[in-house]
């Protein structure tokens, strides 16, 4: 089944559609990255190509390797390309209105035998997949950043995801060197509903004066062995993702382990988001002065 995939298309090339792109492109599929303008695509473009050197420096690919994915990128504005597309990722920002416009293109334009998948974070699949008319074909697949390093994909299942998507979708993950697990479409899946509120916490810690920024997160990598702290984590994740996350979590739950922490909604509401906006808990700041509510 997978062996007849061919055409792969990525919605949206940001930090994650372009992160997603370039795994596709090295796992030898061909890909073309659809953006809303020429600006859109030549920052999308930058992001792999950077990424991309990075690898190559490292000695992770060889210079003929390189030039075979560069080759099998392409780049448009115009989702009508997505024309004979097997497989789409979408990846624009977490908009419900701004998805609802992409899927009802992709449904318009693809295929009806081409799988859509969304790479949303926070917003329910159910109702992504029950604006198209092929509903049995639609998932969550789900990408943690940054995407070409980190292994784990959640292949997000709803009500109406047909068995056939989630062995192909499965397979698909798996040839391109990510590990899938697979989830019900419930806030949070299952990533985010456990790393979210843990970050929410550790932003409490710091809102009440418990311990430093650096002290939060020096703790917390070092308990648990970690790669980075939480604070830093939501700098890269983005504080905007974060507060989507806690949102999603108390309109389903309404239990008070849910509510965001007012200096998160505060920071997201100055444009504060992290690493995409060069400010964050630790992003573009010195370790003193702390930023204030
Ligand atoms: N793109 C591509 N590759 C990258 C990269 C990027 N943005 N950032 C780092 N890398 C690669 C490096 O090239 C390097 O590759 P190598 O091992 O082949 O040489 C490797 O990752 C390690 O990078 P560095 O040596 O530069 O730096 P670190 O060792 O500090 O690692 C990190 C950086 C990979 C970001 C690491 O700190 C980490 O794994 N952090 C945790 C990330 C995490 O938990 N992500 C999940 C967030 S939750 C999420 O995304 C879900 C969303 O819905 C909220």
């Amino acid at each position: 089944m997978v062996q007849e995939f061919d055409k792969v298309g990525v919605v949206g090339l940001g930090a994650m559609g372009a992160g997603i792109a370039e795994v596709f492109a090295r796992a030898g599929f061909n890909v073309i990255g659809v953006e809303i303008d020429q600006a859109a695509v030549d920052r999308g473009r930058s992001h792999m190509d950077k990424s991309l050197s990075r690898a190559v420096s490292k000695g992770k690919l060889t210079e003929e390797e390189r030039s075979g994915i560069d080759a099998r990128l392409t780049f448009t504005t115009s989702r009508e390309d997505l024309a004979d597309a097997d497989f789409v990722v979408e990846a624009v920002p977490e908009r419900m209105d701004v998805k609802k416009d992409v899927f009802a293109d992709l449904d318009r334009i693809c295929p009806p035998g081409t799988i859509l998948a969304t790479n949303t974070s926070s917003l329910s699949v159910t109702e992504i997949a029950a604006l198209t008319g092929r509903p049995e074909k639609v998932v969550g697949l789900h990408f943690f950043n940054p995407a070409p390093v980190m292994k784990l994909v959640e292949v997000i299942t709803t009500v109406s995801t047909g068995e056939e998507t989630v062995d192909v979708v499965t397979e698909v993950a798996k040839r391109i060197g990510k590990t899938p697990v697979a989830v019900g479409d419930r806030a949070g899946f299952v990533a985010n509903a456990l790393l979210v509120p843990y970050i929410n916490d550790a932003v409490r810690l710091y809102e009440r004066g418990i311990a430093t920024r650096a002290e939060i997160d020096a703790a917390a990598k070092k308990a648990a062995d970690l790669p980075m702290g939480p604070l830093a984590l939501a700098d890269l994740v983005g504080l905007d993702v974060c507060l989507a996350v806690m949102d999603v979590l108390w309109e389903e739950y309404r239990d008070p382990r849910f509510t965001a922490s007012p200096l998160l909604r505060r920071m997201v509401a100055a444009g504060q988001l992290g690493r995409k906006t060069g400010l964050g808990f630790h992003e573009g700041r010195s370790e003193e002065p702390e930023p204030r509510a």
